[in-house]
């Protein structure tokens, strides 16, 4: 490709009516992050940049949440339309001369690979605009692609306002599109607003710049899949389901067995070893890391901060937040393990629960190598087990009240077994 600039405009400030949420969208997450972070990260994989987002209603909120992203934000005060939110975007590129790609910040499928091949053929057909389109079954909802006789692009026709005929046309526009900048500012600043919704419409730009007798082209997306755009719950869960899907199948691809991909839920970034089986029922989030040859589920919960050592076992019901559990030991039965850090060869009990938190604070519970903790024991934080110590069951093992190396305590609260006297 040219060494032409290419800059990434995300159009992140819509107010997400039908999200019917107080949140702004694009903060809604997608396995573990913000939609609008895998844009960014897509706009970054295509080197793009600058990359600019445009930002509304709950931009504080949004801004807070990328604060370490090198992003340039810019405020559309009135949220009037995709072509607004453009317009808003001219001052900041007065004086740019390159290709400026607009990304809908609802769009976090879209793999940079087609940011890129788009902008190769944006390139290549020296158009003015490239649309990303595709063909779907369900057009419902999306700007339309209407074209002429001779199969070029004519306009774009917003659901809202299309006939019956168009309704019809399968194939749609993404909202991805690459235009030659200058252009597209000069253009969105006569757009009006005269439609079903009396906003104004990026789409409308195709239509100008036709009259004009600019060039237009189209790319079809390989995968419809990729460019589906999140504006309900409904397709937040269904965007979802297919992330679920992708991060299940690498993580198959790495050596990992998912007994029951449909039934599992694994976030992003979590780094699972080969020969781990993932058993049904499992929910593994963001940041966790799962060593080689460990069993998780079913019914496993694991959170924020959380990693199993080699050979380790979580079972059935157990939930594990911020803790390490050594290589080779088993928590296999209704545990709450929360700020542990467990060593090797450890036996967690049916039933154990560590209480980390006492109202205010939270504390570390520290459970030594081959320690043994009985069904039902309560360890209350901050409390140290020592190396091969035993727990009785039901044991309640108050603070500060650390088992040494060796030792056995039962009871509640717990204290030291006194070992009977043996009779001669
Ligand atoms: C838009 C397109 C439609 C396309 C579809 C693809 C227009 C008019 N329509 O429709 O042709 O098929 O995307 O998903 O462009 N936004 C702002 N400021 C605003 C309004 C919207 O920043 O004033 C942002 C939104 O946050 C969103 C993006 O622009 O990320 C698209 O807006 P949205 O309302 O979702 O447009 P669609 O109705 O999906
Ligand atoms: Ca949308």
């Amino acid at each position: 490709m040219s060494d032409r600039k290419r800059s990434a405009l995300i159009l992140a400030a819509g107010k997400g009516v039908r999200m019917k949420s107080d949140m702004p969208k694009v903060l809604h997450k997608v396995c573990g992050a913000p939609m609008l972070a895998y844009v960014l990260e897509a706009a970054r994989a295509a080197r793009l940049s600058p990359i600019r987002a445009v930002v509304g209603r709950g931009r504080g909120q949004v801004r807070k949440q990328f604060d370490r992203a090198k992003v340039d934000w810019i405020h559309q005060k009135k949220q009037a339309g995709t072509g607004h939110a453009v317009m808003s975007a001219g001052p900041k590129y007065r004086g740019f001369r390159g290709d400026v790609v607009i990304l809908p910040g609802d769009v976090p499928l879209l793999a940079p690979q087609t940011i890129t091949l788009l902008l190769h053929a944006h390139e290549r057909m020296k158009a003015a605009c490239t649309i990303l389109t595709a063909r779907v079954d369900d057009p419902a909802g999306y700007g339309r692609i209407v074209r002429d006789g001779r199969g070029a692009v004519r306009v774009i026709v917003e659901h809202g306002d299309a006939t019956k005929a168009q309704l019809k046309i399968s194939e749609i526009n993404s909202g991805i599109m690459a235009f030659d900048g200058p252009t597209l500012f000069e253009t969105v600043r006569e757009l009006k607003n005269d439609n079903s919704q009396g906003e104004y419409y990026l789409t409308d730009v195709i239509g100008l710049l036709k009259r004009r007798r600019k060039k237009v082209a189209a790319v079809l997306v390989d995968d419809s899949r990729e460019i589906l755009g999140i504006n309900s719950r409904a397709q937040l869960a269904q965007v979802g389901r297919i992330m679920r899907m992708r991060i299940i199948e690498r993580l198959m691809d790495e050596g990992v067995t998912i007994v029951d991909p449909e039934n599992t839920y694994i976030e992003r970034d979590v780094e699972i070893g080969r020969d781990t089986v993932i058993l049904p029922y499992t929910v593994i989030q963001s940041g966790v890391r799962v060593g080689r040859g460990c069993e998780v589920g079913p019914f496993t919960h694991l959170r924020v901060g959380t990693v199993m050592e080699e050979g380790s076992e979580v079972g059935n019901f157990t939930e594990v937040k911020k803790g390490l559990i050594g290589k080779r030991t088993k928590a296999k039965h209704l545990s709450y393990l929360g700020d542990v850090k467990i060593g090797a060869d450890a036996n967690i009990g049916a039933g154990t629960i560590v209480a980390n938190y006492d109202g205010r604070k939270k504390h570390l519970t520290v459970i030594e190598d081959r320690a043994f903790v009985g069904s039902g024991s309560v360890l209350i934080a901050p409390v140290k087990i020592g190396t091969g110590a035993i727990t009785g069951a039901g044991a309640v093992v108050t603070r500060n009240h650390d088992v040494p190396n060796g030792g056995v305590v039962v009871g509640v609260p717990a204290r030291p077994l006194k070992k009977k006297k043996k009779r001669r």
